[in-house]
């Protein structure tokens, strides 16, 4: 009896969302370290960008989101929104307790502090993630001599949306925000915004060799690992998890655009629409 209880708890999905496809980026870091696991992705795309809105509003957004998580049956959440994590993430985890909540700060703060490029960090995020000094707090507690800039670059989630991660627009967009931390010469450029791996390229270019571009989602699917095998519901064996995507707007756009950060392309009817 007890081992058909686990089970079932192995075979539920990993809950994820963001406010829009940018958190594909750690959906597809969690997919390609744990291939095994069922997931179950949303995003809240009628109510993006939550970077601009209220603390009020972002929580407000997230325990909705959670919650429709939540009602999937799921063993894990990963709430793959930095402005999210920043906000919400007490809220979240009161929520769905026994269910481990992890968030994309946290994971985002080590990966810049293990890069151990000389401890000069640049935070690329929202304006909301930036207002609340997440990321400085989450990379001063690893590293207390570390300095930390933050720039609130909000037009570079739009681009992300929009799919355009590339040329004559959106490397000056990036040029702007680069030259806003002017006479700050990171060594460190932490994208603190799950939205912004998508530019990787571009901000990496207009930051200039010498510069080390980190972000959560690597360290993030480690650290959903280590929770699923601390609490005994890793899902092994030989068959491949499977991929839901909700959203709760807009699917043709979400499958558009979310194809290019899962790298494979995605029709519409690849989505499920949901209300919150
Ligand atoms: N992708 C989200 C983040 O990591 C937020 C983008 C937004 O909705 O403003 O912060």
């Amino acid at each position: 009896m007890r081992s058909m209880t686990a089970n079932v708890q192995n075979d539920l999905p990993i809950g994820v969302f963001d406010s829009g496809v940018g958190g594909l980026t750690v959906l597809d870091a969690i997919r390609q370290a744990l291939p095994h696991e069922h997931l179950v992705y949303l995003g809240d795309t009628a109510r993006l960008p939550y970077g601009t809105k209220s603390p009020a509003s972002i929580e407000r957004y997230a325990t909705q989101a959670a919650a429709k998580l939540g009602e999937q049956g799921i063993k894990l959440l990963v709430v793959a929104c930095n402005t999210a994590s920043a906000v919400a993430l007490n809220a979240l985890r009161e929520q769905m307790a026994p269910v481990p909540v992890i968030g994309v700060v946290e994971p985002g703060a080590t990966a810049a502090v293990a890069a151990n490029t000389g401890g000069k960090h640049l935070v690329l995020a929202t304006e909301a993630t930036v207002r609340l000094g997440a990321y400085r707090k989450a990379v001063e507690a690893l590293d207390p001599a570390a300095e930390v800039r933050e720039e609130a670059c909000e037009m570079l989630v739009a681009l992300a949306e929009e799919g355009w991660s590339d040329g004559e627009i959106a490397t000056a967009i990036v040029r702007r925000y680069l030259d806003e931390a002017n006479g700050f010469a990171p060594d460190t450029i932490i994208l603190g915004c799950t939205h912004f791996p998508l530019l990787r390229d571009t901000i990496a270019e207009v930051a200039g060799a010498g510069v080390t571009l980190v972000d959560s989602a690597s360290t993030t699917a480690a650290v959903v690992r280590a929770t699923l095998e601390a609490n005994g519901v890793l899902r092994s064996g030989s068959t491949s998890g499977s991929l839901r995507l909700l959203a709760t707007d807009g699917a043709t756009r979400f499958a558009r655009v979310g194809g290019r950060f899962l790298g494979h392309s995605l029709t519409y009817q690849d989505v499920e629409l949901v209300d919150l």
